[in-house]
């Protein structure tokens, strides 16, 4: 019965780059999907954008270091629709001083911002939305990690960026260990190199073919892979 219920996915970040594939894949395939973004007006025009394709996808203002907004966010679908199937915790930055700085000179406060999006925002989001996420027979977390937070393929460069993957991997890996007894997999993923803002011009991937490399993991009704960092469907090294 409840398998039959359409599913229900939130994607943070979500008004331009990978995440707004996200949400356009994801609506496509029949799922009610929440974007969601910090710029109001940013997020209603990509809203309007995927309207104009002929999808109805729901807009949500949240910031993923404002617990207020996470609460009001959840509140709204746990109103609307009592439940939340997929969590995709999307929304990253990589400051233009991180692209250019090393481990001795990054500023500690960079540190920390980035930190504070990358990381606790996966964490405070997931965290909030857990209840909701228990009510669906295959609730699924998916955190937009990247290569650059594998330990073993760790390199020089970006190191504000590498330590909140590497954070978030860390928590993909807590978080499915305390979620082992329930129907929720929480998992890490790479998207690969991706033209976005974010990845520049000069990127191997269109994000149509990374998201494509994601969807499956999203829609699928198999437990599936459990505390894993993968990419299109694959394990890479932690
Ligand atoms: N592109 C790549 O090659 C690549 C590779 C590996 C991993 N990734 C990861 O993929 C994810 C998406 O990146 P992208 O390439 O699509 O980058 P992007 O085009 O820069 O998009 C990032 C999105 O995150 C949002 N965001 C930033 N801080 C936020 C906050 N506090 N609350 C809510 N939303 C926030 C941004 O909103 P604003 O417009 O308001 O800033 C934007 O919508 C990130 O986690 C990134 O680390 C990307």
């Amino acid at each position: 019965m409840a398998d039959r219920q359409p599913k229900i996915a939130l994607v943070t970040g979500s008004s331009k780059g990978l995440g707004l594939e996200l949400v356009r894949q994801l609506a496509r395939s029949g799922v009610i999907t929440f974007l969601t973004a910090r710029n109001e007006a940013q997020g209603k025009a990509a809203q309007a954008t995927l309207q104009q394709e002929g999808l109805a996808v729901e807009f949500l203002h949240m910031d993923v270091t404002n617990l207020m907004s996470i609460h009001a966010a959840a509140n709204h679908i746990e109103q609307k629709h009592d439940k939340l199937d997929i969590l995709v915790n999307n929304a990253g930055i990589l400051p233009d001083e991180d692209s250019e700085s090393n481990g001795l000179l990054i500023a500690p406060d960079i540190v920390r911002q980035v930190f504070e999006t990358n990381t606790m925002g996966p964490l405070q989001t997931s965290q909030v939305m857990i209840h909701l996420l228990r009510r669906s027979p295959h609730g699924k977390i998916v955190n937009i990690s990247s290569g650059m937070g594998s330990l073993a393929e760790m390199d020089g460069g970006y190191p504000a960026y590498r330590i909140s993957k590497t954070a978030l991997n860390a928590v993909t890996k807590i978080l499915a260990y305390d979620l082992q007894d329930s129907a929720i997999t929480v998992n890490s993923i790479c998207p690969g190199w991706v033209r976005t803002d974010m990845g520049g011009p000069n990127a191997e991937r269109s994000t149509e073919q990374s998201v494509a490399g994601i969807l499956p993991l999203l829609l699928s009704n198999e437990p599936g892979p459990n505390g894993q960092f993968l990419r299109d469907g694959m394990p890479i090294p932690w």
